[in-house]
């Protein structure tokens, strides 16, 4: 569960402030799919990089699990992300120069309680599961954009985290390669229970949320149940 209280993030630019996050509070349940929708620079990316320990908060609260990530040292900060959460970002962000594979097994080797043929053997088991596996030899370059944001959730994906982060995955993606990716997302949700934040700016992808929270100028203008993503 994360608990969010009155998080703000200012951005001070020369004598220009910007308010990305004015006073946000907001719980989200553990295995929820939660979208958060609203127009551009209303500070959906500064929320995700919050709750992501990418970024500090000006002031406000945030507790996941019962910790409050604002006493955390760097230190446990790196832990925290490389054990409990996955990213997932609009331009895939994978490593140009590694293979598939590489690319995949790069956060569970980072883990010290991993062997290696455990790395292997997840890293194998999370391709099968986005249907990449042939493809594991092959540079990020040899796949089309909607293989590639496959790879990247799979990478996301192979530490098991608790917790996933997607900021706009399908922005740069035709609607069937979104659907391919937003069906992928839904599966992991619904088999692992992962709790996946999800940005998103097109309408239709609402039908896959169970709850969408919308946002403008920094602040919560509606938070809703999906009744409609229930059936789908
Ligand atoms: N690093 C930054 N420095 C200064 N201003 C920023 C920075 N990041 C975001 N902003 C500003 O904060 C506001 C919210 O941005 P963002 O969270 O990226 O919105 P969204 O993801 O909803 O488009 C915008 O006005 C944006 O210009
Ligand atoms: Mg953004």
């Amino acid at each position: 569960m994360i608990e969010i209280t009155d998080l703000r993030k200012i951005y001070r630019m020369g004598t220009v402030e910007v308010k990305a996050l004015d006073g946000l509070t907001l719980n989200i349940e553990k295995g929820e799919f939660l979208g958060i929708m609203g127009p551009s620079g209303s500070g959906k990316s500064t929320l995700l990089h919050m709750l992501g320990l990418l970024d500090l908060p000006t002031s406000g609260k945030i507790v996941i699990d019962g910790m409050d990530i604002s006493r955390f040292t760097d230190y446990e900060k790196t832990m925290f992300r490389l054990y409990k959460l996955g990213y997932v970002f609009q331009d895939y962000a994978l490593v140009p120069d590694l293979t598939v594979m590489e690319n995949v097994s790069l956060p569970a080797m980072l883990r010290k309680d991993r062997t290696e043929e455990q790395t292997i053997k997840d890293s194998f088991g999370i391709l099968q599961k986005i249907g990449l596996c042939d493809r594991r030899e092959h540079l990020p370059r040899e796949l089309s954009g909607g293989q590639q944001q496959r790879v990247s959730l799979a990478r996301a994906m192979v530490n098991k985290p608790d917790i996933l982060f997607a900021d706009e995955p399908c922005a740069n993606l035709d609607t069937e390669n979104s659907r391919v990716v937003l069906d992928l997302f839904r599966e992991i949700n619904e088999s692992m229970h992962q709790t996946i934040v999800m940005v998103s700016h097109e309408d239709w992808h609402k039908d896959y949320f169970h709850r969408i929270i919308r946002m403008r100028d920094g602040k919560i203008i509606s938070d809703g149940i999906n009744g409609a993503s229930k059936n789908t």
